[in-house]
C-alpha cells in the first residue's frame, strides 16, 4: 500500500511516525474514514470527501487544533492514495494528530501529522446482530460528537460484542438514552415511524446518518435504549455499512431484518451513491 505522510506519497512499509506522536501515545488526534466509490469520470472517489473534510475541520476545532494544509491539498493527497492503490483502496482514512509531543497530556507547538492512508473494503454479513453494552456515552464529555483517535472504548465495547458473538455494540449515553454503536449510527422503526436519536445524545454527527435523514422521512428525538430491542425493525449506518439491516439485539431477533422502511432507506441511499460521488 501506498499512503500520504506529510506531504508526500511515500510506501507503508517505508512511512514513519514519531514514537513521541501525540496521536500514539495520548489519542490526540482526529480522523474521518470514507467509502471509495466510481466517479462519473470513471475514476475512483472518496464518497462524500465535502461532508467529511467539513466534519474532519470541526472535530480539529473541537481539540483546539490546527491544520496548515487547505482542503485542495488533502483532496490531492486521497486522489494521490487512490491512483496509487488502484482497486486494493475500498476504504480510506485522513488522520490528523497533534504531532510530535511530550510524554503527558501537554502539547508542543509543533505541526500536526497528517496521514491519509487506504484498505480494502469491509465485506459486511447482509444483516448485523448487535448487543448492549453496560458502557455509557459521555454525551458532556468534551469529546461529545467529535471523531477522535482516542477509541479504545469503541475497541473495548466492540471486543466485548464479538466475544458475545454479535458484530457490533451499542451504546447508551450517561441518561440511559440510546446513543450510538462503535463505528455507527442506529435508526429504530415502530410502526411505521422512523426515528434516530438526536446529536444531543453525544452520538456522532455521522454523514451516512445526515444522508439518510434528507433522503427519506424520519424523526431525530432521544429514546430509551429499550426502542432498540423493541423496534419492529432497525438499521445502523456508517460509512463502510451504509444502511445495514440489523438482525438481531442482545441474541433476540427483530421481526425483519430487512423491513420495508429499512429497505427503502437502502435504497434510496443505493440510488444516491450511483447518483453522485459527492452529495
Ligand atoms: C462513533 C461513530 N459513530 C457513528 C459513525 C458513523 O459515521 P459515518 O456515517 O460518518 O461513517 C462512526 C464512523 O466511523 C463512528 O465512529
Amino acid at each position: 500500500m501506498i499512503v500520504w505522510l506529510d506531504g508526500q506519497l511515500v510506501d507503508a512499509a517505508e512511512a514513519r511516525v514519531s514514537a513521541f506522536d501525540h496521536g500514539l501515545t495520548v489519542g490526540d488526534g482526529v480522523f474521518e474514514t470514507m467509502r471509495v466509490a466510481p466517479a462519473p469520470d470513471g475514476a475512483r472517489a472518496a464518497f462524500a470527501l465535502t461532508r467529511h473534510l467539513r466534519r474532519l475541520r470541526r472535530s480539529l476545532g473541537g481539540l483546539g487544533l490546527a491544520l496548515p494544509t487547505d482542503d485542495d491539498e488533502l483532496r490531492a493527497a486521497v486522489a494521490g492514495v487512490l491512483e496509487a492503490n488502484g482497486p486494493d483502496a475500498g476504504r480510506i482514512r485522513i488522520t490528523v494528530t497533534g504531532g510530535s509531543g511530550p510524554l503527558g497530556s501537554d502539547r508542543l507547538a509543533v505541526p500536526p501529522t497528517v496521514v491519509v492512508a487506504a484498505g480494502p473494503a469491509t465485506a459486511w454479513p447482509p444483516t448485523a446482530t448487535v448487543v448492549t453494552v453496560p458502557w455509557r456515552r459521555n454525551e458532556h464529555g468534551a469529546l461529545a460528537g467529535l471523531k477522535t483517535t482516542s477509541y479504545a472504548e469503541n475497541v473495548v465495547a466492540l471486543d466485548h460484542a464479538h466475544r458475545a458473538g454479535a458484530g457490533e455494540a451499542i451504546f447508551a449515553n450517561t441518561a440511559g438514552l440510546l446513543c450510538e454503536g462503535t463505528g455507527t449510527n442506529v435508526f429504530v422503526v415502530r410502526d411505521g415511524v422512523l426515528r434516530t436519536p438526536p446529536l444531543t445524545s453525544g452520538c456522532l454527527a455521522g454523514i451516512t446518518r445526515e444522508l439518510v435523514l434528507e433522503l427519506v422521512p424520519a424523526t431525530e428525538v432521544d429514546l430509551p435504549l429499550d426502542a432498540l430491542a423493541d423496534a419492529d425493525e432497525a438499521f445502523l449506518t456508517s460509512s463502510t455499512r451504509d444502511v445495514h439491516p440489523i438482525e438481531a439485539v442482545d441474541g433476540r431477533s427483530l421481526p425483519a431484518a430487512p423491513g420495508p422502511v429499512t429497505r427503502a432507506a437502502m435504497d434510496a441511499f443505493a440510488g444516491l451513491v450511483a447518483r453522485t460521488v459527492d452529495p
